[in-house]
């Protein structure tokens, strides 16, 4: 049975909650899983298989998640890693995808395709590519498995004073990113799948 660690950051809970959720498929498949939040002291050298969970903080890993890379570079080269990534909107410019492992796109994010010159400011910074350079230059030499986008949530008031400022004129000028629930338990489960296949 390999021994799999769930890795996680989180403010309004979604990263958590898709860490349960992958945590219940992949018990079913000979697995076991350990969730961790990034807070916590983890021992990787304790596992077989490492997932990390972060929500995307303005393209990129939260800080903790970062830190958490800087500090275990080596070991994160030597196993088999996965990385999945909760966010609110999504775009693909010019249809690229920039990432050379598998990336799966939870289908209820509704990835929007633009030609490079008729996309906003706000749809660039919210691409795949934009995404794939900012986390490129924190994995460094680490390259994971695969790689997921999954729907995630917005609750406003769980955020501290002056991001909940931000935040309020992030959605007033895109539609997209909102307040919010958006967990797809479905596409969670289908990734997992894709994991389990990976390493058995
Ligand atoms: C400060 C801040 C920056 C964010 N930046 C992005 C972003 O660049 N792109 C995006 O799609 N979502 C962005 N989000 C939305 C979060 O990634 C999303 O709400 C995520 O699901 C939160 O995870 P959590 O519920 O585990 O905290 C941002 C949220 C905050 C508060």
């Amino acid at each position: 049975m390999k021994k799999v660690c769930i890795l996680y950051d989180t403010v309004s809970g979604s990263t958590a909650e898709i860490a349960e959720i992958l945590k219940d498929e992949l018990s079913l498949r000979s697995c076991s899983v350990t969730i961790m939040s990034i807070a916590k002291n983890c021992d990787l050298d304790d596992f077989d298989i490492v997932i990390i969970g972060s929500p995307l903080r303005f393209g990129g890993f939260t800080s903790r998640i970062r830190k958490f890379i800087r500090k275990n570079r080596d070991k994160l080269r030597a196993k088999p890693l996965f990385i999945y990534i909760t966010l609110l909107y999504l775009t693909r410019i010019d249809n690229n995808s920039p990432f050379e492992m598998q990336c799966y796109i939870d289908p209820s994010l509704e990835v929007t395709s633009f030609v490079k010159n008729e996309a906003s400011s706000m749809d660039v910074s919210h691409s795949l590519a934009y995404y794939h350079n900012k986390m490129a230059h924190h994995l460094q030499g680490i390259h994971p498995l695969g790689i997921a986008f999954l729907n995630g949530r917005l609750i406003i008031e769980k955020l501290p004073l002056l991001t909940r400022l931000f935040m309020k004129i992030v959605i007033r000028l895109t539609t997209k990113e909102k307040e919010g629930d958006f967990i797809n338990p479905s596409a969670v489960k289908e990734w997992a799948i894709e994991i389990s296949s990976y390493i058995h």
